[in-house]
């Protein structure tokens, strides 16, 4: 069952949910910060699960709209706890993000290192996780923080991808709209950084191992006993730079990439990527797709969406 405003989302996808799983998911157009219609929704339905991933997710747009992302991410998440446990339902899988990483850490960042943020989108990010920690301290929660670092690609069916409503957010989308020609260039922001050729580096997981992911996480939650936190790393362990992402771009769309170097992005940090450690030797979690493959099913997707 799926409840989501739609404000970066289409209906669409339930349709494709059911071509790949024969079934249509019930969905419900509902913001999270309207409570009465979520609790109506927990009324009807006797729920074991959570998995919240409804939030704005644009590291530059928070810098722009910090109140508008407080309000959303935060509100929104807190009306979702206090119907949880009106209605008694304590098992949450909650995606939070690699930017509560506290940039002064060394990398590969992992679970166990300092937090701190520099940007409102990360301070969402925190924030939830610490009242998660608290609501399985004092409400029985059973809590699976998973700390995504940069999720890319489509499903394998390529019926289901980013297809951003507006400009996209992420680098890959907007690669993948110049490979499309509906965009004309990329614009990377600035080269003169510590990295392998001077532009920022991230952790690219494939969409995919990040269904994985959840899956495992799942099967660990329902081994433990209430009043349970934990806090995994979802990535996949390398940087990739914007330079090295296009040249792959090129090679899986046999199109040209125009960009220029524009200005420096604020508010950020210039290269992150995981240790995955943790995830692996407690959820069996490691990633299995090639940045190529996810490149690949990003590509395919956008050219099924033009036709
Ligand atoms: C990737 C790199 C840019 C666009 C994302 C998600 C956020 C969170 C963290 C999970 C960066 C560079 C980008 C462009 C560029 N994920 N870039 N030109 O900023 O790491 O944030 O990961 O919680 O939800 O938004 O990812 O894809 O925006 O950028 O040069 O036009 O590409 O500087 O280094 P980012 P991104």
């Amino acid at each position: 069952m799926i409840v989501d405003n739609l404000c970066n989302s289409s209906e669409d996808t339930l349709n494709s949910i059911e071509e790949i799983t024969g079934e249509k998911p019930d969905f419900y157009k509902v913001d999270l910060r309207d409570k009465e219609a979520l609790g109506a929704i927990f009324q009807k339905y006797d729920f074991g699960w959570v998995i919240h991933f409804a939030w704005l997710k644009a590291v530059w747009e928070s810098c722009e709209k910090p109140l508008e992302y407080f309000d959303n991410n935060l509100i929104g998440s807190i009306k979702l706890f206090e119907c949880m446990e009106l209605y008694n339902v304590k098992n949450i899988i909650f995606s939070s993000s690699a930017t509560v990483y506290d940039g002064k850490n060394d990398i590969p960042f992992q679970e166990d290192q300092d937090l701190g943020t520099i940007n409102p989108y990360g301070t969402t990010k925190l924030l939830i996780e610490k009242i998660l920690e608290d609501m399985a301290k004092f409400s029985w929660f059973k809590v699976m923080n998973l700390r995504y670092f940069n999720p890319i690609g489509a499903h394998s069916s390529w019926l289901i991808g980013e297809d951003p409503e507006w400009l996209p957010n992420n680098l890959l989308p907007f690669i993948m709209k110049v490979a499309n020609w509906d965009i004309t260039k990329l614009e990377v922001f600035w080269n003169d950084y510590d990295t392998i050729d001077g532009t920022w580096v991230r952790d690219y997981i494939d969409v995919n191992d990040l269904i994985y992911g959840h899956i495992l996480a799942y099967k660990k939650l329902e081994t433990v006993s209430d009043s349970w936190v934990e806090v995994y790393n979802l990535g996949v362990g390398k940087g990739v730079s914007v330079l090295e992402m296009i040249e792959v771009a090129r090679e899986v769309t046999w199109r040209e990439i125009p960009y220029e170097i524009v200005w420096r992005r604020e508010w950020d940090l210039w290269e992150v990527y995981c240790n995955g450690d943790r995830a692996l030797k407690e959820l069996w979690f490691s990633t299995r797709t090639p940045l190529i493959e996810s490149l690949a099913n990003s590509w395919k997707f956008i050219q099924q969406k033009s036709t």
